[in-house]
């Protein structure tokens, strides 16, 4: 079964085609970056309007890869929320008119939960339970997925998402946007050693997180150094190595009391292509004795591929969306599954 994944939540606008909810045939992913780069971060108004200008071309770029066509289409998956509302309808609408206009099922998915297919894009894909952890721009959430569509969320962050922190670090530190993917890479030619963050456990209860204590440290240290191009490489590194033991730190617990069923660990979201994040998750899991699922990177960040996976399986469950489908910038994430 063929599907057309459409994701338009922030700036990325994307669309892919997947057989089978695993084989990727075809993956494109029109970023906006240039146009909101000398903004320092993502302008909604524009987002939408090049959304609506990138939506066709993107399409034909992915049916062209594919090398299929329109008619080869089983059915059209689309992200539904939560992300910017004006990016979100432009996907929904150009999805609900083409399903219809071709007289093909449309099946509406979560971000989250799309985040979280992207670990089925795989051949061999994970056992349930799995606890997934979704580290993006706006998330940074604990979930264990106990079948397909049931979803218990254990932890979400209390103030900051890890990917924001990392681009609020970042661009104090006069990098380009997105930040994320610049500390890293200035992040390994430092020491992670040389700046103490002290954990910010005891604010936090259960399995949620708190970066914003961690993000104005880092700040503050950042104003007091004397010389930032000597200081920023080791400040990048102890400050991503702060948030990885963080966000590792309650994988480890809940594997110890409510995970402690969990077969199979994933980590996915943009963040899941942070480098100390993917060395440190692999060697969890090889301590834990449980597999680990992280997607490539290209898969990590936001694609239309993982959409198609969700709604893969969605549409295999008959939860196929009407005419009324609608997107939603604050859209929960709920189970569907049985
Ligand atoms: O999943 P995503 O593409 O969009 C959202 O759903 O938010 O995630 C984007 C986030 C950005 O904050 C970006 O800086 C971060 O993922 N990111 C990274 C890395 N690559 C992307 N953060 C840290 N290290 C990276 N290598
Ligand atoms: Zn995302």
């Amino acid at each position: 079964m063929l599907l057309l994944g459409i994701d338009t939540s922030c700036d990325d606008t994307s669309c892919a085609v997947v057989e089978d909810g695993r084989r990727v045939l075809s993956n494109i992913v029109s970023s906006q970056v240039d146009l909101h780069s000398k903004y320092g971060g993502v302008v909604p108004e524009i987002a939408s309007r090049r959304h609506l200008e990138l939506m066709v071309p993107v399409v034909e770029e992915a049916l062209r890869t594919a090398d299929v066509s329109l008619k080869d289409i089983d059915g059209i998956a689309v992200t539904q929320g939560p992300g910017l509302l004006g990016s979100l309808l432009v996907g929904v609408s150009f999805a609900k008119s083409l399903a219809y206009g071709r007289g093909i099922p449309l099946v509406s998915v979560h971000h989250l939960e799309a985040h979280i297919y992207a670990n089925f894009l795989r051949e061999e894909v994970p056992s349930f339970p799995l606890l997934n952890l979704v580290v993006s721009g706006g998330h940074s959430d604990l979930i264990l997925m106990k079948a397909h569509g049931i979803y218990e969320v254990l932890g979400e962050t209390r103030d900051d998402a890890a990917g924001e922190v990392f681009d609020k670090v970042a661009r104090e530190m006069g990098l380009p946007y997105p930040g994320g993917p610049f500390l890293d890479k200035i992040a390994d030619s430092g020491d992670p050693d040389r700046f103490f963050f002290p954990s910010p456990k005891i604010e936090c209860e259960g399995y949620n997180y708190s970066f914003s204590g961690i993000k104005t440290r880092a700040l503050l240290q950042l104003e007091s150094c004397p010389d930032r191009t000597r200081c920023i490489p080791h400040l990048a590194a102890s400050f991503r190595k702060a948030v990885v033991e963080q966000l590792l730190g309650r994988v480890e617990e809940v594997l110890d009391i409510d995970g402690a069923s969990a077969k199979a660990l994933g980590v996915s979201g943009g963040v899941a292509a942070n480098s100390l994040l993917r060395k440190e998750a692999e060697l969890l899991s090889r301590r834990r004795g449980i597999p680990l699922f992280i997607p490539p990177r290209d898969l990590c960040t936001d694609n239309g591929a993982m959409v198609a996976a969700a709604g893969f399986y969605r549409l295999k469950a008959g939860k196929i969306a009407g005419p009324d489908l609608n997107a939603f910038s604050d859209l929960e994430l709920e189970s569907w599954g049985r």
